[in-house]
């Protein structure tokens, strides 16, 4: 048993190495080196990263494991082949896409994602299936390469993409890892917590990842965690926004700027409400009692009620005894 995880593991080392080998010295990476290097990933990052390009080959892969005397239904196991229905004969799983390897926190490579390099090529990211070496609500991208810095600097920035990482890496924010775009799990929260205990969510600036932010904030609040949010404006994500404004605005002003978790929030309850609206004022205001409710510095209560008397022109004890209400448990 143990034995097959390390024959997996082994596999995915070696293909990841000759898939990085294709990309970058090979005619038959050179489109895919190129579509990397325009959307502005460097060389240097390439490497670190070790990115791949796998053969538009129906069985490329099949046959470099067959060489090499894996056993192929152990690497149909890996997720790295898979069956055609027709006659039970082995193919590739991976054909034509760029290939990220993903690590366990151990450092062993035990996964691959790759990306397709035409739009309209579904799925833009095709992932390895769960095996016994990848569990994906057990892992994040990077976790092993970014864990030093995050030690550091105390303080883990999650990111939803492999781009993402990557680019802020190259934007000296080292201490990057990623969800790879699911929802964040306990166990994943478990491995930060091992390193820090202060986490910013810099997640895309479209609804989605606003959502999941807000979602993934709350669930490492209750998990004692720090949090921050840093915005990023709609319709980009954190490599669009480094390649468009560059690196020291993105460490400025998304990163240095990230928001508490509560300003979010009051920014959060306001989206698709008119506040103009009596309705959809109240609602506002009573989601953002209950938020003052859930605090536990009496400053910060005193603070946030005020604010919100000032913005509405509220009284201060009109908001208290509303908020006595609010407090109330509910049956
Ligand atoms: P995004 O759709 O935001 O992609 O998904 P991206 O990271 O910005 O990718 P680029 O810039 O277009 O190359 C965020 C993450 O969700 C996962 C990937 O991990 C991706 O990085 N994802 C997305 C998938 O696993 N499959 C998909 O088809 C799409
Ligand atoms: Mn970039
Ligand atoms: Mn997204
Ligand atoms: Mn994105
Ligand atoms: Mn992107």
């Amino acid at each position: 048993q143990l034995e097959d995880e390390k024959r997996m593991i082994e596999a995915h080392e070696l293909l990841s190495k000759f898939y990085h080998h294709l990309l970058l010295n090979t005619k038959e990476g050179q489109d895919a080196l190129e579509y990397l290097l325009a959307r502005g990933f460097t060389t240097e990052s390439i490497r670190k990263f070790k990115i791949g390009w796998s053969l538009p080959n129906w069985d490329f892969t099949v046959k470099f494991l067959e060489k090499r005397g894996y056993p192929l239904e152990l690497m149909e196991e890996a997720g790295l082949l898979v069956r055609r229905e027709r006659d039970q004969s082995f193919l590739d799983r991976f054909r034509g896409r760029i290939m990220f390897p993903i690590q366990n926190p151990k450092g062993d490579t035990v996964a691959f994602s790759g990306r397709s390099l035409q739009k309209g090529d579904e799925p833009k990211y095709l992932n390895s299936p769960e095996t016994k070496i990848f569990n994906k609500s057990k892992i994040l991208y990077h976790y092993h390469g970014a864990r030093a810095s995050i030690r550091r600097k105390q303080q883990a920035i999650l990111f939803e993409g492999f781009a993402d990482v990557i680019s802020a890496n190259e934007a000296e924010v080292e201490n990057g890892i990623a969800t790879m775009g699911t929802s964040l799990t306990e166990q994943q929260i478990g491995l930060i917590k091992r390193l820090t205990d202060t986490v910013v969510i810099c997640y895309d600036g479209d609804s989605a990842g606003i959502e999941a932010a807000f979602r993934a904030g709350n669930l490492l609040t209750n998990h004692g965690m720090n949090i921050r949010i840093a915005a990023i404006p709609e319709q980009l994500d954190p490599d669009d926004y480094i390649s468009t404004y560059g690196s020291e605005k993105f460490q400025q002003d998304v990163i240095g700027a990230a928001l508490t978790f509560m300003a979010f929030k009051l920014r959060y309850y306001k989206l698709n409400k008119n506040l103009n609206d009596e309705g959809d004022r109240l609602a506002y205001i009573e989601e953002v009692l209950k938020e003052i409710v859930g605090l536990s510095s009496a400053v910060e209560k005193d603070f946030y009620l005020r604010n919100l008397a000032d913005e509405f022109d509220l009284s201060l004890d009109a908001l208290q005894q509303q908020m006595g209400q609010t407090g109330a448990p509910r049956s």
